[in-house]
């Protein structure tokens, strides 16, 4: 039932405080995780020379998203594959190779060809699925649930989110023998813990975030300038506007901004630059200020109690959320961009 909303989709984006709940229910112990469905295979997984995350879509966007904590927190390098792409290149893969295949429904057809392709070739297998008893589920070597409840709007809002914090709590097991990151992985099981009201308090923003959204009614095109962390999150964001609005929009990596996208400022486009405190948050102040320069119409991004950094107000609009552990704050990040549309 959708209850007191217009469409399910905007039902599912405000169950997001509960279905991370959910998502995270007898999981965390106090500084430690414990995935049922991993734990036999947590050795092998640490032993492989390479992890693959492999998805469609939202779900290849929340594996992304959740690559650099991987590989921090493993130490394990890990590749990312579009299944189609996987399959239309027959690229490698290795007995020594350990693949994570991403999807909401555990039945998008590529990513299931993809899974038979990786089985055939000797990996172990690692299922991330929404769906008990789904084809993905039960043909992987073993994997882990979501649990963020049924998903029904097709343009997939809480399953990701709680991807991003199922591959969050995979990486701290996987990582769980490294001396070196244990006070890291304690903040991170903190700021778990603290993430759905962290997100509740985002989902205030509905109502600014809808006048935003008039405001771009008339225009063709919308980019997204994200990195590190938060590339994912550019694209994503994109992503929701394409398939909800159906309005041209692009992700962009911040770092290439000059090696070609820069040519499209002006000052009618707008453009989303996603600048929340991390590693990179003086290098997204540095694209703010070329953005600037060539006038463009910015839509900044950034941590509560950070709007004076983002340049003269009035040729740009801000969005501030509140800030999580770093590697945990795509999953903030998405929520305007979520309710947008
Ligand atoms: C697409 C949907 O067809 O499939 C996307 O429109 C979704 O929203 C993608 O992310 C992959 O689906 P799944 O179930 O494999 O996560």
């Amino acid at each position: 039932k959708k209850g007191n909303y217009d469409h399910f989709m905007q039902k599912e984006i405000h169950e997001q405080p509960h279905s991370l709940t959910t998502t995270m229910r007898g999981r965390l112990k106090d500084n430690s995780v414990v995935l049922g469905g991993l734990k036999d295979h947590l050795k092998t997984i640490r032993h492989s020379r390479r992890i693959i995350f492999i998805g469609c879509g939202t779900s290849y966007n929340a594996a992304l998203a959740a690559r650099p904590f991987l590989e921090e927190l493993s130490g394990i390098p890990v590749s990312m594959e579009l299944a189609s792409d996987l399959l239309d290149r027959q690229g490698p893969i290795y007995r020594e190779d350990t693949a994570v295949f991403v999807s909401q429904s555990g039945e998008t057809a590529d990513t299931l060809l993809a899974l038979e392709y990786a089985l055939e070739n000797g990996a172990l297998c690692v299922g991330v699925t929404n769906t008990v008893g789904s084809t993905l589920a039960r043909k992987t070597h073993c994997g882990v649930h979501i649990n963020a409840g049924c998903e029904i709007g097709v343009a997939s809002t809480k399953a990701y989110t709680s991807q991003i914090v199922v591959m969050a709590m995979m990486a701290l097991a996987i990582g769980a023998d490294r001396i070196s990151t244990q006070a890291r992985r304690q903040d991170i099981i903190n700021d778990l813990s603290s993430l759905p009201s962290k997100v509740s308090e985002v989902l205030k923003l509905d109502g600014e975030m809808r006048d935003l959204a008039e405001s771009l009614i008339q225009t063709q095109s919308l980019l997204v300038f994200g990195r590190g962390y938060n590339y994912a999150t550019a694209l994503e964001g994109a992503l929701k506007v394409k398939e909800v609005a159906l309005m041209h929009s692009e992700g962009m990596l911040a770092g290439e901004m000059k090696h070609g996208p820069l040519a499209l400022v002006d000052e009618t486009l707008p453009i989303i630059v996603i600048a929340t405190r991390d590693a990179c948050f003086s290098k997204q102040q540095s694209v703010i200020q070329q953005l600037h320069a060539r006038k463009g119409r910015l839509i900044v991004m950034c941590s509560k109690g950070d709007a004076s950094t983002v340049g003269p107000m009035e040729s740009c609009r801000v969005i501030e959320v509140p800030q999580v552990a770093d590697c945990l704050q795509p999953v903030i990040n998405i929520i305007p961009l979520q309710v947008s549309p």
